[in-house]
């Protein structure tokens, strides 16, 4: 790394052990199945134009670290739409429609989801009902009606735009395809993280006869970081030290993990990694994270700005990377969580270490991404 891109100052802003910690490859496997892992790789590397996305080496970090390597799923390169959640809801809406005769889709979403919806109904000749929050940018609800959807904005946030697609979808007859899951609510979301678990089987594929010791999973409500565990449970024949971060702004699940039960908490201030931006775990991630995840981390925004130049100047690696705000946060605490003797001896991070880390999106908010690029830190 270069004299400018100095990291040895930075922080994570919390670290919580789980007391509850005991990974029991069956129970998660009861949660999402073997069979439904395997379907859907099954399915999904079947699709048109199925390339598994590039796992790169971050080596100029890895030495600065002082560790062995690191790992970085790059998912800016998934079918085009620029994220990991390509692999969720069109998967979701391909199995959901098969098992009845709804011919409208509908969705709430911060963005990546809809945009996996909307390519998904649009691949099924299906048409697609979006709901968005004033929070989400114009140009990300352009890239959905790209893919056929119409975009319902709603004046209020997240939760406000569920409510109003669940109340127009019942009263519609149309085919809800939610990537959170709530009472009588857990097919379509298990569909979800299904189709999340190719990730896991191409890591495993990829990293040949390397063996991962830790894998950071980034949480907003769960979802992609239970459907890591869950393929690491179906893939690997050993149990990495498995790290959640999240937002500090939105730590749902190291409040969750601290009382042993779920947490619903206030978000009192938007993070700019918008995705994880969630308030509250989603019922069936929780019931795999509750004894799968050693430590939650969270991070602030601070260091987010500066994580997506380095990857785009290739200081953590030799090759470019484009990555999101949402990709920068398993690196961040990565960081934080080496910089700090303690908690890197706690973690069992050493020169042996071989760690997983998550590029979630791409330039997925293109506006978002050039602002990040040009913010003058
Ligand atoms: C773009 C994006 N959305 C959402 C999430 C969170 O996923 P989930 O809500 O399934 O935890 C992530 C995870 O990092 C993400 O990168």
């Amino acid at each position: 790394m270069s004299a400018n891109s100095n990291v040895s100052h930075w922080k994570y802003s919390n670290l919580l052990n789980n007391q509850n910690n005991r990974f029991n490859k069956e129970e998660i496997l009861k949660i999402l199945s073997a069979k439904d892992i395997d379907e859907s790789y099954n399915t999904i590397s079947k699709w048109k134009n199925y390339k598994p996305t590039p796992l790169i080496l971050l080596n100029k970090l890895n030495e600065k670290l002082r560790l062995n390597k690191i790992f970085y799923k790059d998912e800016s390169k998934r079918f085009g739409l620029k994220s990991f959640k390509a692999l969720g809801g069109a998967y979701a809406v391909e199995k959901i429609i098969k098992n009845n005769d709804k011919k409208i889709i509908s969705t709430a979403t911060a963005g990546n989801h809809g945009r996996s919806v909307a390519w998904g109904s649009q691949k099924n000749n299906l048409e697609c009902k979006i709901f968005i929050s004033k929070f989400v940018s114009e140009s990300r609800a352009e890239v959905m009606r790209s893919f056929g959807a119409e975009v319902i904005r709603i004046n209020g946030n997240y939760d406000d735009s569920l409510n109003e697609c669940i109340k127009q979808s019942k009263e519609n007859n149309w085919q809800i395809v939610q990537d959170v899951a709530w009472k009588n609510y857990e097919l379509v979301p298990k569909l979800t993280m299904a189709g999340y678990s190719v990730m896991m089987k191409e890591i495993s594929d990829q990293i040949k006869n390397d063996k991962i010791s830790h894998v950071i999973l980034q949480a907003g409500v769960g979802g992609m970081a239970a459907a890591m565990i869950a393929g690491i449970a179906r893939y690997l024949n050993h149990i990495p030290e498995i790290i959640i971060v999240e937002p500090e702004n939105a730590a749902c699940v190291l409040e969750s993990i601290k009382t042993g039960k779920i947490e619903k908490i206030e978000i009192k201030k938007e993070s700019i990694m918008g995705g994880m931006s969630c308030g509250e775990p989603s019922l069936i991630p929780w019931q795999i994270l509750k004894n799968a995840v050693n430590s939650c981390v969270t991070v602030s925004d601070d260091y987010v700005s500066k994580t997506v130049k380095y990857l785009a100047n290739c200081e953590l690696s030799d090759e470019k990377v484009i990555g999101g705000e949402c990709s920068t946060p398993g690196i961040i605490s990565l960081i934080g969580l080496c910089n700090d003797e303690k908690a890197r001896e706690k973690i069992k991070l050493n020169e042996d270490s071989n760690v997983l880390v998550f590029g979630c999106e791409g330039d997925a908010d293109e506006n978002l991404y050039q602002e990040l690029l040009n913010k003058i830190d």
